[in-house]
């Protein structure tokens, strides 16, 4: 029998006071090799729960495969090497048994809407619907919080029947945002979801963002400097497969840069 070691009220609840959030993401020395060809060298950052952690550079920087790496897509892409660690809630994702329950704990947003041939209600009820929910009661409740939560509900609630398809695009994107909601993830992650979205619906959909993280993580890759400066807690710059710095997002664009290049990124001077 192991000794118990005697903690003490104060001492314990100092403990309580003291002890810093853990970050729910951390990544450590992360490397992507396409084939032979690097693309991402040995990055390592924190995110933190509840924040949107904005990652911004050119193309080809390794953005999106940097995503792919956090969703396991790796498994999935044909030559594709992740070396290095990525823990989610202290699990190593590279040890995680099964996959397909880490994969389910993250929703996925790409760059253009991916509508499912399907009508809009059963959009959102597959992924449920495959999770063994069956009855149409608890299925209704999971279709209208995810539609609401993606700002979408009173466009469509009369017409849940029709095919997601026909949908505009931006309410296609907000759909898309449903689907990834309805396996409740800890983990929502964006890939320049607005690139085929009109203005007004992007400001929508950002104001959406902005009330879900109070619930979820969110990973918000974007081209445009300015959404990361409207949205991100905190932001990482990528440029050619190296993370130049990440900084508190504010910060990065009052000038206050560690490395040169992240304020001639954030001007526009390149990219
Ligand atoms: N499946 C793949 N096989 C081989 N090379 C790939 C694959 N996917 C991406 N790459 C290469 O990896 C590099 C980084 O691509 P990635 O898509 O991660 O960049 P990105 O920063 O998201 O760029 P963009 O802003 O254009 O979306 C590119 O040179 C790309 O051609
Ligand atoms: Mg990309």
């Amino acid at each position: 029998m192991v000794a118990e070691t005697p903690v003490t009220a104060s001492a314990s609840n100092a403990r309580v006071q003291t002890e810093p959030t853990p970050p729910f993401v951390e990544v450590q020395d992360l490397s992507i090799h396409y084939g032979g060809k690097k693309i991402l060298s040995g990055v390592s950052f924190d995110i933190y729960e509840n924040e949107i952690f904005g990652i911004i550079g050119p193309a080809n920087s390794g953005k999106t495969s940097f995503l792919r790496a956090l969703n396991r897509m790796d498994m999935f892409t044909p030559g594709m090497n992740v070396t290095g660690t990525i823990k989610i809630d202290g699990h190593d994702i590279q040890r995680w048994k099964n996959v397909y329950a880490l994969r389910r704990r993250i929703g996925v947003v790409f760059p253009l809407p991916v509508g499912l041939p399907l009508s809009v209600y059963d959009n959102v009820a597959l992924a449920p619907r495959l999770a063994g929910i069956k009855r149409r009661s608890e299925l209704d409740i999971i279709v209208e919080r995810c539609l609401t939560r993606a700002a979408l509900w009173e466009e469509v609630k009369d017409r849940l029947d029709s095919l997601g398809s026909l949908l505009s695009g931006g309410q296609q994107q907000r759909l898309t945002i449903a689907r990834a909601l309805s396996q409740d993830p800890d983990l929502l992650l964006l890939d320049e979801f607005s690139i085929a979205v009109d203005p007004v619906t992007t400001m929508r959909i950002e104001d959406v963002l902005k009330e879900l993280k109070h619930e979820i993580t969110i990973v918000l890759v974007t081209n445009l400097v300015q959404q990361t400066r409207r949205l991100s807690d905190r932001t990482a710059f990528l440029l050619s497969g190296e993370l130049v710095e990440v900084g508190e997002t504010a910060e990065l664009f009052e000038g206050k840069v560690r490395d040169q290049r992240t304020l001639g990124y954030l001007e526009g001077r390149f990219g």
